[in-house]
């Protein structure tokens, strides 16, 4: 089978396609016949060493993908051989086959198909988690969403949307607004062209901004805050900007709000049973188009260096997919 994989930390162009043998399902394991990677900002950092899990090398990227069952190993009753999957295993998926615990396994039980599923894991679940568990979004709430046209910026926008919030999309170009706006965003701010501050001031009006998502980082998020409303929640998603802000605590003290981490990850390990709750919901809202899953692209596995660029050049909108 063939794999990509990352043999010294780099940027995409040193990743490697190798012939690997097929593997061979372990006891509570089965072997996935891998039909689509999700890509994530994440993964960019990952075979680069930038980010906080640093798998031994060789290892192949890729975090989340859908596929189907070819065989099972000893003690697995819960899957056969034919089902439709999607899987969250961090890295590792970016072959065309991969023996995976099968505790890192859901059944794909709507009918969708397997490209949107792959790209729906980590994005949508992040985001879900962090609207309704961190943030307790409430309908009439107004939310504001910086990087909203990329994986979780989407995300929020549907999400806030479906929840009942007026949602403000803020982005780094026109195009990527209108493309918010078509997934349903109210409004939209060009923070490469107006200050974020005066825009979110004026659009938020005396009450202020009542939930920040932040997947950015940078001065943005300082500027955002200053906008917050009183016991607004500020939620700290990501750093794809590369810079991680330090905020000053007298505004928490002025606004009254609180900065609230999201950690996925950290999710699923401690609360699997949510997890999976929020992921059957979130692909059954999917394939009733709920929500878009919206792809930018799909590339075959040979080209994961473009894929991966689609991403740090900040042109990608949606999810970015491999195809193995
Ligand atoms: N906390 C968690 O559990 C969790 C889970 C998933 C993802 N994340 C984090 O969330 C962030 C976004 O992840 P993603 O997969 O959604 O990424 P993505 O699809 O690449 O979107 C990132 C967005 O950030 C903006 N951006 C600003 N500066 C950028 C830069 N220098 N390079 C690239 N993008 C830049 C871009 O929007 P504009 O051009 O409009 O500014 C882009 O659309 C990452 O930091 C990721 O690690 C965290």
């Amino acid at each position: 089978m063939k794999a990509v994989l990352c043999t010294r930390l780099g940027g995409p162009d040193d990743l490697v396609l190798a012939d690997l043998p097929d593997p061979v399902a372990g006891a509570g394991e089965a072997v996935v016949s891998i039909k689509a990677v999700g890509l994530n900002f994440y993964d960019t950092l990952i075979i680069a060493g930038k980010y906080q899990t640093k798998p031994p090398l060789p290892f192949s990227p890729g975090g989340e993908f859908a596929g189907v069952i070819d065989s099972v190993g000893a003690g697995v009753t819960a899957f056969a051989p034919g089902d439709r999957v999607l899987g969250y295993t961090g890295f590792g998926a970016a072959r065309q086959c991969a023996a995976v615990p099968v505790d890192k396994l859901v059944r794909l039980a709507a009918d969708l198909d397997l490209d949107r599923a792959a790209g729906l894991n980590i994005t949508y679940g992040t985001t879900y988690h962090a609207l309704r568990d961190r943030a307790a979004l409430k309908s009439g709430e107004t939310l504001a969403v910086l990087g909203a046209s990329g994986g979780v910026g989407l995300a929020a926008v549907e999400l806030g949307k479906q929840m009942g919030a007026r949602v403000i999309a803020c982005a780094s170009s026109d195009d990527k607004l209108a493309f918010a706006r078509a997934h349903g965003a109210h409004e939209g701010v060009n923070y490469a062209k107006e200050d974020l501050k005066d825009a979110l001031n004026r659009l938020g009006g005396e009450h202020g901004i009542d939930v920040i998502y932040d997947p950015v980082g940078g001065p943005l998020s300082e500027a955002a805050l200053r906008t917050i409303a009183w016991q607004g929640r500020f939620l700290v998603v990501g750093f794809a900007s590369g810079e991680i802000p330090r905020l000053p605590l007298n505004l928490m003290l002025l606004k009254g709000c609180d900065v609230r981490g999201v950690n996925w990850g950290a999710f699923v390990r401690q609360n699997p049973t949510d997890y999976r709750a929020g992921l059957d919901q979130l692909t059954r809202w999917c394939a009733q188009g709920k929500l878009s899953c919206h792809i930018h692209a799909v590339y075959p596995l040979a080209e994961i260096a473009a894929a991966l660029k689609a991403l740090t050049n900040r042109t990608a909108m949606g999810k970015v997919i491999v195809r193995p």
